[in-house]
């Protein structure tokens, strides 16, 4: 039986991932694969995992044979801030990691998401409601290596036939496991010091704004979009997704629908305040809603009650142990 493996599946996104795909396939058809060691209760779901180095295509090659691997959810990166910080580091894992995988998945015949984002457009692309083919100049290393990697997956699925297909993400909101250092991380570090100190310090500025989405929603994209159709996906590799757009301080003014005395002030980082600048402040996915029946379940106002119940019971937890 073919199994699944996830790379990166310690991170925001690969922590959830991991658990909701045992959830749904069987908690041994998914592999759990990282270049750090799983800490006893990273994963919701147990089940197996491997350290891999994505860089490292004898790693990958070993792990898809020796679990016969048949789809591979790729979430091994580097986010866009630290991307800044690292130019040369981002280019190896996110161009060179995504090479390898890619490599072993035409030797091995696998189907492979690779998440893209918002960060794949840059200054000269429209800002408002971003179109899904516009221009694509962004000025970060994350965006150079994001535009890259959708367009070397697009050139996997036409020259050799693999069965790529990935999404444009917004900034993701979530509560299981912290943001890597990417520019939307405010809109999660919000949430958590909302709830432990009543009060934030903004590294973006209040009317800074971009899309958003709140995990499960971003789990629902990955999976409806690798079981959806062959046949139907036109943009298989790049397909704009969104939920809601957001400023800091539209955000603030929804927490304080639930907190009333939260307050927030800032103190503006202008690495990433630029890197937000350069992006859209929506996009329009309409193609992913047409092509293979995307929609969020999550608006603003759920996602934001959600968030702060979720922290509250884990604060709660934290305090109990
Ligand atoms: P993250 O930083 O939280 O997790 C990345 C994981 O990759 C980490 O656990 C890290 O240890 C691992 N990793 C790093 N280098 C590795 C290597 N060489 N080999 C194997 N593993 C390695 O990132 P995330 O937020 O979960 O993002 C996953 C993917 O989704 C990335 O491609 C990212 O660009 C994309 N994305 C994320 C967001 C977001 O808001 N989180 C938005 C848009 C796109
Ligand atoms: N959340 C991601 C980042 O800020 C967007 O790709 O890097």
């Amino acid at each position: 039986m073919k199994r699944i493996l996830v790379t990166g599946a310690l991170g925001q996104i690969g922590s959830e991932l991991t658990t909701a795909l045992r959830k749904r396939y069987g908690a041994d058809v998914v592999i759990a694969s990282d270049i750090k060691m799983v800490p006893r209760d990273a994963l919701g779901a147990p089940g197996p995992f491997e350290y891999m180095d994505c860089t490292n295509f004898q790693q990958v090659q070993e792990v898809v044979r020796k679990h016969n691997i048949g789809t591979i959810y790729h979430l091994a990166a580097v986010l866009s801030a630290v991307a800044e910080e690292k130019p040369q580091v981002a280019w190896e894992v996110n161009m060179g990691g995504l090479y390898q995988v890619l490599e072993v998945a035409r030797q091995s015949q696998c189907a492979v998401f690779v998440p893209s984002s918002i960060g794949a457009f840059g200054p000269n692309t429209p800002r408002d409601n971003t179109p899904q083919d516009t221009i694509q100049r962004p000025n970060t290393m994350y965006g150079v290596t994001k535009v890259a990697a959708e367009l070397l997956c697009d050139y996997y699925h036409t020259r050799f036939g693999v069965d790529t297909r990935g999404v444009r993400y917004p900034g993701l909101i979530s509560h299981v496991t912290p943001p890597g250092g990417g520019t939307t991380d405010y809109a999660v570090e919000i949430f958590y010091e909302a709830v432990r100190h009543g009060r934030y310090h903004c590294f973006l500025g209040g009317d800074t704004q971009l899309d958003m989405m709140y995990m499960p929603d971003a789990i629902k994209a990955a999976i409806s979009l690798m079981e959806a159709d062959p046949g139907k996906l036109r943009h298989r590799n790049a397909f704009n997704v969104t939920a809601m757009a957001v400023t800091p301080e539209i955000l603030a003014a929804e927490i304080r629908k639930h907190l009333p005395n939260f307050s927030m002030d800032y103190v503006i980082d202008p690495v990433r305040q630029a890197i937000a600048d350069s992006w859209p402040k929506s996009i329009d996915d309409s193609a992913a809603r047409r092509e293979w029946g995307w929609q969020p379940d999550f608006d603003l106002a759920n996602m934001t009650k959600d968030m702060l119940a979720q922290l509250r019971d884990k604060f709660e937890r934290a305090k109990q142990v």
